[in-house]
This record gives C-alpha cells, sequence and structure tokens, in this order.
C-alpha cells in the first residue's frame, strides 16, 4: 500500500493558514488533517466548520478531520457540508458506532473510526467491514508535539492482521522520520505528522523523510 501523508494543521501558523496549506499542498501532502475538539472528550479547544469551510475553499487536497468530540453525531452533517471527505469520531463516546458510521457514509464523506492509547483493537473490530479508516492514535488526543506511544503498534499490527485490505490504518501523534518507520512496518499506511512538518522550514523534505 502507498504511504500517504497527512500534515496536521494544528501545528501550522494559523495567522498565515493560507500559505501553508499551499506549502504543503506543494510538497505533496495527500491528504490535510484537521484537529476538532470539543474541550470535553480531550482538554483543549480547536477549530470548528466555519475554519474547516475556508480550509476547503483553499486547497483540493482532500480533508481528514478528527473529530475530538463528546457528542459528534449532531456534527456529523456540519462537517460534511464545510468539505470533509473523511470524518472520524472516537469509538469511546460512540453509543452506537455503527449507526454513526452510516449517517457519515449517508452525507457522502469516508468514515473513520479512532482509537485512543488505552483502547483496545477490539473495539474496532466489528466496525472493520463498515469503515474506511481506523485511526489508532498514537498519543493522547489534545496536544501536538507529544511523545509517540510505541506500545499503540501492537494495535496497528493487530487490525492490519484482520482488517480487509482496502482499510486504512492511520496513525496520529509523535509521528517524525523514525516513529513513521516502525508504524508502517506495523501496517499502518496513513501517517498525520504536525511538528514534523510544520517545524521544518523545507515541507517538501519533512513529507518525503516520513516517507521514507
Ligand atoms: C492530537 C492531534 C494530532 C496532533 C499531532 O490530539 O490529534 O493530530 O496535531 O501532532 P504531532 O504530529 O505534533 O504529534
Ligand atoms: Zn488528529
Amino acid at each position: 500500500m502507498d504511504v500517504k501523508i497527512a500534515p496536521s494543521l494544528l501545528a501550522a501558523d494559523w495567522l498565515r493558514l493560507g500559505e501553508e496549506i499551499e506549502s504543503v499542498e506543494k510538497a505533496g501532502a495527500d491528504l490535510l488533517h484537521c484537529d476538532v475538539m470539543d474541550g470535553h472528550l480531550v482538554p483543549n479547544l480547536s477549530m470548528g466548520p466555519h475554519v474547516v469551510e475556508a480550509i476547503a475553499r483553499a486547497t483540493r487536497v482532500p480533508l481528514d478531520v478528527h473529530l475530538m468530540l463528546d457528542n459528534p453525531g449532531p456534527y456529523v452533517a456540519t462537517f460534511a457540508r464545510a468539505g470533509a471527505a473523511t470524518i472520524g469520531f472516537h469509538v469511546e463516546v460512540a453509543r452506537e458506532p455503527r449507526a454513526l458510521i452510516e449517517r457519515i457514509h449517508a452525507c457522502g464523506a469516508r468514515a473513520s473510526l479512532t482509537l485512543n492509547p488505552g483502547t483496545p483493537a477490539r473495539a474496532a473490530e466489528d466496525y472493520l467491514d463498515a469503515v474506511d479508516q481506523v485511526l489508532v492514535m498514537t498519543v493522547h488526543p489534545g496536544f501536538g508535539g507529544q511523545e509517540f506511544i510505541a506500545e499503540a503498534l501492537d494495535k496497528v499490527r493487530r487490525l492490519r492482521r484482520l482488517a480487509p485490505s482496502t482499510l486504512d490504518i492511520e496513525v496520529d501523534g509523535g509521528i517524525n522520520p523514525r516513529t513513521a518507520r516502525e508504524a508502517v512496518a506495523a501496517g499502518a499506511n496513513v501517517l498525520v505528522a504536525g511538528t514534523a512538518i510544520f517545524g521544518c522550514r523545507d515541507r517538501q523534505q519533512a513529507i518525503q523523510a516520513l516517507r521514507g
């Protein structure tokens, strides 16, 4: 499977968001990762649908929207309308994951099921036939620039073994050229990276280093 790189805009300079997006688009970003936080599921706040909509207008790169919301259901249609190509929600807070996956598909988006570091692979196993992507968090969500949690790779390996061959397995948090290599070896094919890309002046070099 080809490795896809998804720069996380959380680490971009938001005062110059248009230029930041252009720089990673030119450098070959496959997706743009948008972190949406509600201050409940995670102890931080970030962007909302209004910002996602502005980002969608500024780029042709598909938006990978990571909803860190306690109650994602009511927002699915809003983010689909805002231009999300993929909408991800946390399995820990979903009462009926399958219904939520169907709701995302009905809005015309791809569905991504997200697992926190402490959540076992089995929480996703019943839905591997229905989702387009599983996002395995490799940090505790809420903030950029944290240390990669290597134990999460066991989960990636297990899910890759069980998943249909077309399923995207994404990792998010603490991804740098070294951890990217480990994640890909474990079976991940979509790499989210904030600090490792926006912290580098040369975006092309940063993205190439992650592709390995
Ligand atoms: C954390 C977010 C990540 C974050 C990654 O809650 O989900 O997408 O931006 O940042 P880095 O790559 O700096 O760990
Ligand atoms: Zn994220």
